[in-house]
């Protein structure tokens, strides 16, 4: 204890204080310190311009952080190490970026399907159709063997497309949701032995005492339109419900293998995801019929959740196995920055709200911390932050160019997006479409088509192949990974 003090002490006395966090918006704090000389829309001034995509002393991140910290006294720009925390840095970089992509995105024409009209993308010309209308917010699309679609819609309704039709009822006797914010029926997966076992699994969001509410999942089978032999897989205690709106996950993912995965959001407490006591900001494994698998990595620890296959994770709404490796790749939303890819690993920490890319809605500052010995570094980041949903990987044969890619929604970007994953790296991305409703589900359908759930406007669509159009009228854009 006295030791600790003393080199305590040292510390301070050789180092110079670090600033406190301003806790102010990073806007604030760009125009009260760097406007004067970087432009009042970072366009550039008696300084360089900061959105051009060009830097003099280096893009990655670091050397960003680096020049407003030491700052390049010769050329007039000052050093801020003195007037702003690490963390304040952290904020105005996030910041950089969030300027810098919506000038790139103003200065390019996305592709814009509308009916009928054909998109040339990079490796493939799509068109866009339309598939169902008059649904109420729809979650997650997912495919019966015999052709058959079910839907579910948040509100906590599941619906059935049969023939290219809209079933007028839904189906009878699903669970009772907490249909309120981002909370409802949320993911519906059909097993992937449906025709010899019939299971279908939904999850949702279920209310508990006080107004709390925690994610759920369950199994059941259709039967004459009805849910029927319904089964609860997982439910956490009534202790781990957790008030507010947000975050409940989640995804669903068969291995193939026995088992099943499923994601559940940290619940807007974002401290909770580096409890393995508690159910919410993980990823979970267990067996088809809610058993626990004995290898689980934490199946054996004291105060642990043995279903806990990951945890760290924020808001996981993607989840997706790589048909050729066999891994599960995860997407989560990031706070304000900081959307991630992750390769989730048995047992790993992803970190969340240790480690970062991301800074509050408010625009102050979260932490300076991206990475640490002992958690896992994202595949990839997305700051700023596109919302990123659904992941599917493209497993079907009319768009050969497209096999084993990634195929990303995002809500608040409205995109549609290609990854092409080499190694287990992302080597490329393009944006196949772009502002005609928030993308909350994004399926590689049974007959090679991907079929996408859109919100505001509410509707299902699939991306079919065509021949390419002369001169090409959906021009579209590389997005550096
Ligand atoms: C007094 C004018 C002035 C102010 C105030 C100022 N800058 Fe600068 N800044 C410059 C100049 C001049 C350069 C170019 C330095 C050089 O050529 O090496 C520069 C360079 C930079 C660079 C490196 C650009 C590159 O191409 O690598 C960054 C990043 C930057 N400034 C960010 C900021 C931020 C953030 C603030 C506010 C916290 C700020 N600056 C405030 C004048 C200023």
């Amino acid at each position: 204890m006295y030791g600790l003090l003393v080199f305590a002490t040292l510390a301070s006395a050789q180092q110079p204080q670090q600033p406190r966090s301003s806790r102010r918006d990073v806007a604030d704090v760009y125009a009260s310190l760097c406007a004067n000389c970087h432009g009042p829309r970072l366009e550039g001034g008696m300084g360089p311009s900061l959105v051009d995509d060009t830097w003099k002393s280096g893009a990655d991140d670091e050397r960003i952080a680096r020049s407003i910290r030491e700052g390049q006294l010769t050329a007039g720009m000052p050093a801020f190490s003195g007037a702003l925390s690490s963390q304040d840095i952290r904020a105005l970089v996030i910041y950089i970026r969030e300027q810098g992509a919506k000038k790139r995105n103003e200065g390019t024409a996305f592709a814009r399907p509308v009916a009928d009209k054909v998109v040339n993308s990079e490796r493939h010309a799509f068109k866009l159709e339309t598939v169902a209308e008059g649904l109420e917010t729809p979650w997650s699309v997912a495919f019966l063997p015999d052709g058959r679609m079910l839907v579910t819609e948040k509100a906590g309704r599941l619906r059935v497309v049969e023939k290219g039709r809209l079933l007028p009822k839904p189906i009878e006797g699903t669970p009772e949701v907490w249909s309120r914010n981002q909370g409802g029926l949320l993911d519906v997966a059909v097993h992937p032995d449906y025709a010899r076992n019939g299971w279908i699994y939904l999850s949702y969001s279920a209310p508990g005492a006080n107004g709390s509410a925690m994610t759920v999942l369950v199994r059941g089978k259709l039967r004459e339109g009805r849910f029927v032999e319904q089964q609860t897989l997982f439910r956490a205690r009534p202790e781990h419900y957790r008030t507010g709106g947000v975050h409940f996950g989640s995804r669903i993912v068969f291995d193939g293998k026995g088992h099943v995965f499923f994601s559940i959001g940290e619940r807007g407490h974002k401290e909770d995801a580096q409890e393995l006591s508690r159910p919410n900001g993980k990823v979970h494994r267990i067996h088809e019929d809610g058993s626990i698998p004995k290898d689980n990595p934490f199946a054996g620890r004291e105060g642990a959740i043995a279903s806990i296959w990951s945890y760290g994770n924020r808001n996981p709404q993607g989840l997706a196995r790589h048909p050729v490796t066999g891994e599960l790749w995860e997407a989560e939303h990031g706070p304000r920055g900081g959307d991630e890819l992750n390769r989730i690993e048995p047992g790993h920490n992803y970190g969340w709200p240790v480690i970062t890319y991301g800074m509050n809605y408010d625009g102050t500052p979260m932490t300076d911390r991206t990475a640490q010995e002992g958690m896992e570094q994202p595949v990839l980041h997305w700051t700023p932050s596109i919302a990123v949903s659904a992941i599917d990987f493209y497993t079907g044969s009319r768009f050969p160019q497209w096999k084993n890619d990634l195929l990303v929604g995002a809500l608040a970007q409205q995109e549609l997006r290609r990854l092409r994953i080499e190694d287990g790296k992302v080597v490329h991305q393009e944006v196949l479409f772009k502002d005609i409703g928030r993308v909350r589900d994004v399926v590689s359908g049974p007959d090679g088509a991907i079929y996408i759930a859109f919100n505001e406007p509410d509707r299902i669509a699939r991306l079919v192949p065509a021949s390419p159009v002369e001169p090409a009228s959906g021009k579209t854009r590389d997005t550096k990974p």
